[in-house]
């Protein structure tokens, strides 16, 4: 199959299909033709992670095994085709500018979109921090001639760039992001670029919740194997940060019960609001793990208060104080 081809099928059984098996495999040879056109495979040895002072830019070869992280990349092409129609029916027949800062080396969540709009409707300013990643972007878009799409190849960090004066960037989409917001930059990148949207412009991921929960650890374990609807018990928000909640709250404080009720451990849930109906959660792709706080009885009755810190890798520092 061409190129052409297998973008077009990709695309159909995102956007048609509730065919996850389909989904899979139109994803796994796009993968295969990628790697071929760029000469970045998720296998490569080299590890050129990059440690800002606001997170860790994950290696070529990580950024491009997100692209297999099937149920992750299907919600967010949905999502974003999804906004793109909305911004073209709020201004009218203008190209719409979509920033999308941190692309990988396949800018995995924007070529889906070269199969359903022309480069008329769409421009993108591919903004990626990784030189490798960066090139092989190039590589591709010329490869596969869709040098019309780019208005602009933008090597630097997400954290700091400006987007000059004179233009209007509709979308900004950004996936920079790990389990509970830990150790990647999406924070800072967020509070950078969210300010510097057009008015009506969108924001994808919409919002990012990081919420506590008091769970039973064997049933979550069971729950992987054979779905069997482990009971869990929110505590309350621990982090919040998108279109909905914006600045965010570096301190919150968050009351455990006396009775933990049969409840093992205090884990943190990361949920998506992707755009408009697509929502990541928990289970449904590596974003979305828990992360054990700790015992549901070591914290019985007792307040925790957490504060997110920025740092190379971003982490909660948090402590126990009585209630
Ligand atoms: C999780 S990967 C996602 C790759 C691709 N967007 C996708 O969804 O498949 C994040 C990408 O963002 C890049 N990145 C991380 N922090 C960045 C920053 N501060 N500025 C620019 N790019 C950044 C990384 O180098 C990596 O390529």
């Amino acid at each position: 199959m061409k190129y052409q081809e297998i973008l077009n099928h990709v695309v159909s059984v995102i956007l048609d299909g509730d065919n996850p098996k389909a989904v899979y495999d139109a994803l796994h040879d796009l993968y295969n033709l990628l790697v071929e056109a760029t000469g970045i495979s998720a296998h490569d040895n080299g590890d050129d992670a990059i440690f800002l002072e606001t997170g860790k830019a994950i290696s070529s070869a990580q950024a491009a095994h997100c692209l297999l992280e099937v149920e992750r990349t299907r919600r967010f092409v949905r999502g974003i085709v999804q906004a793109v129609h909305d911004l073209r029916k709020k201004f009218g027949n203008q190209r719409i500018n979509i920033l999308y800062a941190g692309t990988g080396p396949y800018s995995a969540l924007v070529l889906p979109l070269t199969a359903i709009f022309s480069s008329k409707e769409i421009g993108f300013f591919l903004l990626e921090i990784n030189s490798l990643s960066m090139q092989a972007v190039k590589n591709l878009y010329e490869r596969f001639s869709l040098q019309e799409y780019v208005q602009a190849y933008i090597q630097a960090d997400a954290v700091k760039y400006q987007i000059p004066d004179d233009i209007n960037i509709h979308l900004i989409i950004s996936e920079t992001m790990h389990q509970a917001l830990k150790d990647e930059p999406q924070v800072s990148i967020m509070n950078n670029l969210l300010p510097q949207l057009a008015d009506g412009g969108i924001f994808i991921p919409q919002n990012i919740t990081v919420n506590l929960l008091m769970i039973d650890g064997g049933r979550e374990i069971q729950n992987m194997f054979a779905p069997c609807n482990p009971p869990r018990q929110l505590l309350g928000t621990v982090y919040e940060i998108g279109m909905k909640k914006f600045p965010s709250i570096n301190i919150s404080r968050i009351a455990v019960p006396k009775e933990t009720k049969g409840f093992t451990d205090l884990s943190l849930f990361t949920e998506i609001e992707i755009y408009g109906e697509e929502f990541l959660t928990a289970y449904n792709c590596g974003l979305n793990l828990p992360v054990r706080i700790g015992s549901a009885d070591q914290y019985a009755g007792k307040t925790i208060e957490f504060e997110y810190v920025i740092a190379e890798r971003p982490y909660y520092h948090y402590f126990a104080m009585e209630s």
